[in-house]
């Protein structure tokens, strides 16, 4: 790729894991443009971005990636010259609900985004398009092992469907066009600035306000977690050594059974509280599994680490420690992002396209 003055397009930027990898590039890389763009659903959220709203560096547009006359004056405005595309609809339970949402979103999004670099692009070899996916889209792990990056894709719900075939339109717009493309698969992230309806801030809140923790089923599930810092660590890492058309596995080696989960932020929750040990723990109460419910997913991360040399930076006791803190500290974004009242500081703070 020839050095040239890059102008990054992150989208989804405004949610829980782009807010953190467009604080990360506006900070580490002052020559770079970096132009977040996000239709704010009820996920993404300004306040994410605060502390980087001001610099030069950085801007936003609002729009959905559905409006392809959004995107390509997006793309003249700022010259894009690389994509970061994180946008979606990313919760499983939504999923089972409303389908057809994530198949917009996920799917029609993404080939609107393809389409729009494969037309606005001249040189292909002067830009990258890097997609940000998950490990659901290999489905589950009942008997053992880990996934690979050639596992064969067997998503099980409808988020992982619309997420595996978003992945192979990536990988079909590298084939069929010649477009530069780079694709991750990472692990659940956990951290700042989740919405509180994914099963570690849910808690993190529930045990705040001693409302019932709802695990699905026996809560035997087993789930592979990394701080989101991390992830967006790596996602710098692979946008600028990863080799094109390759595929990366993002994750921490961090396999927990959700109840174990459950129970370790129940104790450190009732320390940083000043409970009484075994307090929290009464909140917990078994519900109704998740229809089609995945019951394991590990990531075997060592191509990354081999490869590219990144490994994460955060232990887990750690990570959760600093992610309580991080809820108890910001009790105002928990209130708005759960009220809508964040959509008044949008109006005060950015006019709609
Ligand atoms: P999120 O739900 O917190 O944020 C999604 C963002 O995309 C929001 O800001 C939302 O406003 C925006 N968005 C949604 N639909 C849009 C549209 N039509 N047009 C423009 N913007 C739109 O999601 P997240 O957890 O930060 O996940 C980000 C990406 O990473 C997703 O692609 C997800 O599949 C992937 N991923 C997530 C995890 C995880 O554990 N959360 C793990 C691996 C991969
Ligand atoms: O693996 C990566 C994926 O991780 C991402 O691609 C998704 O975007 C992200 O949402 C996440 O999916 P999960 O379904 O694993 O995350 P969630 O936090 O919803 O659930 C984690 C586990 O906890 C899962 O086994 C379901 C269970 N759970 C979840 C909720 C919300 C409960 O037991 N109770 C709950 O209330």
């Amino acid at each position: 790729m020839k050095t040239m003055k890059k102008s990054i397009l992150i989208t989804g930027g405004a949610g829980f894991i782009g807010s953190h990898v467009v604080k990360l590039f506006v900070e580490k890389y002052p020559e770079y443009s970096i132009v977040n763009l996000d239709c704010l659903t009820y996920a993404g959220n300004l306040e994410n971005l605060k502390e980087i709203e001001g610099a030069s560096n950085y801007h936003f547009e609002k729009v959905n990636i559905l409006e392809e006359t959004g995107l390509v004056e997006v793309f003249e405005k700022h010259a894009i010259t690389d994509v970061i595309h994180l946008a979606a609809e990313s919760h499983v339970d939504r999923s089972i609900t409303d389908p057809l949402a994530f198949v917009k979103t996920n799917i029609i999004g993404t080939v609107n985004l393809l389409n729009t670099a494969k037309t606005f692009w001249k040189n292909y070899e002067d830009h990258l398009f890097f997609h940000i996916s998950t490990d659901e889209v290999y489905g589950s792990l009942d008997d053992g092992g880990f996934f690979l990056e050639t596992t064969a894709y067997d998503p099980q719900s409808p988020y992982s469907a619309s997420k595996a075939s978003s992945d192979h339109f990536v990988r079909a717009y590298a084939n069929t066009y010649k477009l530069r493309t780079l694709i991750t698969n990472c692990s659940n992230n956990y951290g700042p600035n989740q919405f509180p309806e994914k099963l570690i801030p849910l808690c993190i809140h529930n045990i705040k306000n001693n409302k019932p923790l709802p695990v699905y089923g026996k809560g035997e599930n087993v789930r592979d977690w990394l701080y989101v810092v991390d992830h967006a660590r790596a996602i710098d890492v692979v946008f600028h050594q990863g080799v094109a058309g390759e595929t990366y596995n993002i994750g921490g080696f961090n396999e927990w059974k959700n109840i174990d989960i459950v129970r370790l932020l129940c104790k450190k929750m009732d320390e940083k509280l000043g409970r009484e040990p075994g307090t929290s723990e009464k909140l917990i109460t078994f519900v109704k599994d998740r229809a089609g419910h995945d019951l394991r997913y590990a990531i075997d991360a060592s191509k990354i680490q081999k490869e590219l040399g990144w490994e994460p930076s955060l232990q887990f006791e750690e990570g959760i420690s600093k992610t309580i803190d991080w809820y108890l500290n910001n009790e105002e974004w928990l209130k708005n992002v759960t009220s809508g009242a964040y959509q008044q500081y949008y109006t005060e703070h950015y006019h709609s396209r």
